[in-house]
Order: C-alpha cells, then structure tokens, then sequence
C-alpha cells in the first residue's frame, strides 16, 4: 500500500507512504492517491483532510526518478496529465486539504503541498523544484501554483536555480502558513486546525474555498460577482438559516451540512 488512510472524529488522514524511497511518486502512488481523494470526497463523515508523508526524512521527495527515466514523450505528458488531474481533485473538492510537510517537499512533492489549501510544516523540511537540474521541469502544477502564490520572479528564482529552502523561509514568503518542531506537534497542529474548522458550516467552507480558487484568476471585477452570486447560494442552505438564528438566539450553532 503506497497511500494509507484512516478517518477520525470528521478529519480523513492521507499518508503517502514509501519511506524507503523518501514517499517519492510513481505511477502506482499516483493512482492510489487518486482514488483516496476521490473516495474521501464522497464521504460525507469526513469534514477536512491532512495529508503528510511517512517517515522522518520526508513528505514526498518528488516524483519517482528511476520510473521518469523510461517514459517517451508521450508517456511523460500522460504522467503530467495524471499528476494533475489527482492533484486538482483536492483543489475542486469541497473540503480543506491541510498539508502537514515532514522534511523534503520537492518537485512532485513541493507540487502536493501547493495543490493544499493550507500549508503547515515540521522545521525540517525543505522546499525546492530540482526538476531543471535533471533536465526536465515541474510537471504537476508547480510552474502556475507557485508563480501565482508567491509570485513569478521568487518562482522562477526557484524553479531555476534549484534551490531547496527551509520551513522558516517558506514561512517568510507565504508558502507555509506555521512552523513546529516535531512531526508530533505538526501533527497535532494539523488536526486542531481540522477541529476548528469543522466547528464551522461545510457547505460555507465549500463556497468560500469556490470563491477563492475559482476567483483567483478572474479580474477582481468577475471575481466580486462570483463572490456575491455564492453569497447568494449559501443564503438557500439550512445551515445559513441555523447559523444566523442561533446568534441571535444566542446559542451554538448546529450544522448538518445542508
Ligand atoms: N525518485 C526515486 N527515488 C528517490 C527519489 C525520487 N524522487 N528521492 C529519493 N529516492 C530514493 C533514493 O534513490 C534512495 O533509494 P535507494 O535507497 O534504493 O538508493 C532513497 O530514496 C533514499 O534517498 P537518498 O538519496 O539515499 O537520501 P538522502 O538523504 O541522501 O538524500 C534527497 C535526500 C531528497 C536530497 C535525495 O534523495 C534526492 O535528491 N532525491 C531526488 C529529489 C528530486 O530530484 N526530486 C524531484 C524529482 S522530479
């Protein structure tokens, strides 16, 4: 099993798991993380997801070199589409994928993490696209995700230079959004964020993730429409009705989700 999965308590918890090759991506890994996404997205007990890496040393150490070095051309497109393809899945579901990165989160990996909607991270890990260094370069998303988060002069500093950084400069750049010591507390971080945010309306978090994935690259003038027509939307649902009344009503909310 190259993906583990178990649920708790609403959060599903995804570990890509080939310690012996740093949790590096090959076909297999990919379609395994695929149908797990897939799946959790269905399942309606499951609120918010955190998806790491086994081991101490690593997240994911990109995608698997000894099986890039046999694909032709066509093959290589196929395995960009693929990759993609699984990591936009997190990107269109309507749950938050927290990405707790343990150690090296490069090129595939770095590419994991970015497709996330939130970015915690143990003071060991590293960052970094060493794709151009092999003579290839980012294939599952890294060259938009990162020029669009941290903008297009830092990404291509980093996607030709190479150069990995560590946990406090991904911080400092707005890639991460907290740092902790062990992979215990990372953890645990992860999981109280899951908490807190399955106090919260599903379906709000849903639009609200819509609005800000979707939105981001509009003109801010669509963008501001898109926002108003699902600030519309959100108003059919019960748990508006219920999240309203009981503040008024001075009580706590209680969300089903419809
Ligand atoms: N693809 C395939 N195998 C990988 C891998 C990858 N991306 N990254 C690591 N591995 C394998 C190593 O080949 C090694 O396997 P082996 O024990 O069978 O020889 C094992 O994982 C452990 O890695 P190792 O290189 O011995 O660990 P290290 O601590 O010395 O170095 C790294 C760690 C991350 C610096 C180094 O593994 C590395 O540079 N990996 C490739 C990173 C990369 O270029 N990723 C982008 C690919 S597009």
């Amino acid at each position: 099993m190259n993906i583990l999965f178990e649920s708790q308590n609403g959060t599903g918890y995804i570990t890509i798991n080939r310690p012996d090759k740093l949790n590096a991506l090959n076909i297999d890994t990919i379609n395994e993380l695929k149908e797990t996404i897939l799946k959790v997205d269905q399942d309606k007990t499951i609120k918010c997801v955190i998806i790491t890496g086994s081991g101490e040393k690593a997240f994911v150490a990109g995608a698997d070199i000894e099986y890039m070095q046999k694909l032709t051309p066509n093959q290589a497109l196929e395995f960009a589409r693929l990759g993609q393809e699984t990591l936009h899945l997190m990107e269109t579901s309507g749950k938050p994928f927290i990405a707790c990165v343990n150690g090296y989160a490069l090129g595939g990996g770095f590419e994991v993490a970015l497709s996330c909607d939130i970015i915690l991270a143990q003071s060991n890990a590293k960052f970094g696209f060493p794709e151009v260094g092999l003579g290839i370069i980012p294939g599952f998303g890294g060259t938009q995700n990162l020029s669009r988060l941290i903008g297009k002069s830092l990404a291509k500093e980093l996607i030709f230079s190479t150069k990995m950084i560590d946990a406090s400069k991904a911080k400092e750049l707005g890639i991460v959004s907290e740092v902790y010591q062990s992979k215990e507390e990372l953890l645990q971080a992860g999981k109280a964020l899951s908490e807190q945010i399955q106090k919260n309306a599903p379906l709000a978090i849903a639009l609200a993730k819509r609005a800000i994935v979707d939105g981001y690259n509009l003109t801010k003038e669509d963008g501001l429409r898109y926002e108003a027509s699902l600030f519309g939307v959100v108003f059919s649902s019960n748990d508006a009705k219920e999240g309203l009344s009981a503040f008024v009503e001075k009580r706590k909310p209680n969300y089903t989700g419809g």
